[in-house]
């Protein structure tokens, strides 16, 4: 079998997964996780840890359409401490799931720079930065769907994402909610031309609300 062929790198993966998996074992049970529930030792014990790793190491999510600014927001504030998984980059589910255990693996703080649009896609790294000791906080990208658009708009050829797929998300957006287990919540708005306004939302306000249109 020819290095780099695909059932190479197939392969190849298989063992990384094996071998991230030594010591660091957070099967979830659902789709990219994969098929079964496999209960590493840290996920059993996480709810008994919970106060414990509140105070560890961060596993962020963000959570907002196509161009209402995330990866500008992570260039901005995170870029020197955490490191970024995103499908742009990875691609497919299964690379971004082999980054996120080593992150998990090496306590190193990651941010999932995807849209994060639905509940099921963010439970699926929020069990599994549990399992691993993280504490879990979604930054909520609170744009308008017209001015993600506008922004959409106005980037480089190349990078516009097609209208449609923008509306789409827009229909299926989730905005998240306590429930879902987040240690902390923070709203990201627009709050001037170039700017933006972060804010941490408290238990006692409840669920942030939905994503406006305008
Ligand atoms: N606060 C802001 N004010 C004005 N323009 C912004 C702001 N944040 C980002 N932009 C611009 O909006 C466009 C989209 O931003 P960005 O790429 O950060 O969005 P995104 O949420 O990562 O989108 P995607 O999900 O498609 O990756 C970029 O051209 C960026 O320069
Ligand atoms: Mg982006």
């Amino acid at each position: 079998m020819a290095a780099g062929s695909p059932r190479a790198n197939e392969r190849n993966d298989r063992e990384i997964s094996r071998r991230l998996g030594e010591g660091v074992d957070f099967g979830a049970g659902r789709g990219f996780f994969g098929a079964t529930t496999v209960l590493g030792s840290q996920e059993r014990t996480s709810i008994a840890t919970r106060s414990a790793t509140v105070a560890g190491v961060e596993a962020v999510l963000f959570i907002g359409i196509q161009g209402s600014g995330k990866t500008t927001f992570y260039r901005e504030r995170l870029f020197d401490t955490h490191v970024r998984i995103s499908r742009d980059m990875l691609k497919t589910r299964n690379r971004e799931l082999l980054l996120v255990r080593a992150c998990l693996a090496a306590r190193q703080a990651f941010v999932v720079d995807d849209t994060n649009a639905s509940k099921t896609t963010r439970a699926d790294y929020i069990t599994a930065a549990r399992a691993g000791g993280f504490r879990v906080a979604g930054y909520y990208f609170r744009t308008p769907l017209r001015t993600a658009l506008a922004r959409n708009r106005r980037r480089p050829r190349g990078q516009v994402i097609p209208v449609p797929g923008v509306l789409a998300t827009f229909k299926r957006f989730q905005p998240p909610e306590w429930a879902e287990d987040f240690d902390e919540l923070q709203v990201v708005e627009v709050s001037g031309e170039n700017e933006v306004s972060v804010r941490p939302w408290t238990r006692e306000e409840g669920d942030p609300p939905g994503l406006e249109r305008e």
